[in-house]
């Protein structure tokens, strides 16, 4: 097989991003994913504390912690204004606790634009969309910085698993490239948490997901 794995979007379609949000509802697996990053705040985040997500799309996994963890703000950075009507619909019923930012996350603004010092950084399914490990290298030093001593990053993206002989777009690159690209950026405590839907032979474009911690 020499097709590469990997998707091309157009977030800024607001049709292609009302059916993308239709098809990506999360499934069983995906929500362990949320479930493993709700866990994981529940031990760094204080009651009140502010989390930012990095690309909020739809919001699926926004209106997952906003329900679990009732007394946190969140703040949702995207550059794409279709996605952020639909984050503001399905996210209405949450009130002041939520905000907004339009912001490319290739640029240098978004961390010092946030309303509030973030207790921890999260992100599902995004950062492989901003094209490769420089790019990643990039958000991660941002994310690095904007972090108080002890707040987390949790990363929950497309990787290219280990043993596969498949050609990966370049945003998906093996776990401990990340691992690396962690410690390059700044953070102490670098771990992977889990990986899901493996598959080496025959991938697609929406399997092999991974949880990727940074603690500064
Ligand atoms: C897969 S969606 C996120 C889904 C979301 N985590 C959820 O649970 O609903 C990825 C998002 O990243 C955003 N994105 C991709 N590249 C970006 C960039 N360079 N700057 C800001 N947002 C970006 C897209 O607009 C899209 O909304």
């Amino acid at each position: 097989m020499s097709e590469v794995v990997g998707a091309t979007h157009a977030f800024h379609d607001v049709e292609y991003a009302e059916d993308w949000a239709r098809r990506f509802e999360p499934t069983p697996e995906r929500l362990h994913l949320f479930e493993t990053i709700w866990q994981q705040l529940q031990e760094t985040v204080p009651a009140d504390g502010h989390v930012v997500e990095l690309g909020i799309g739809p919001a699926y996994l926004a209106a997952y912690l906003l329900e679990r963890m009732p007394r946190i703000t969140y703040e949702g950075v995207d550059f794409s204004q279709p996605m952020l009507t639909q984050a503001a619909a399905r996210l209405a019923g949450f009130g002041e606790r939520v905000q907004f930012q339009q912001a490319d996350l290739l640029g240098d603004s978004w961390g010092g634009d946030l309303a509030r010092t973030p207790s921890a950084i999260v992100s599902t399914w995004a950062l492989h969309d901003l094209g490769g490990e420089a790019q990643t290298l990039h958000v991660y030093r941002a994310c690095a910085a904007t972090l108080p001593a002890g707040g987390v990053l949790l990363n929950g993206d497309f990787i290219k698993p280990d043993g596969t002989r498949l050609p990966f777009e370049a945003g998906r690159f093996p776990i401990g490239r990340h691992l690396e690209l962690l410690l390059e950026a700044g953070f102490t405590d670098r771990r992977c948490l889990h990986l899901w839907e493996e598959e080496i032979e025959a991938a697609t474009a929406s399997q092999n997901y991974a949880c990727l911690l940074g603690r500064v």
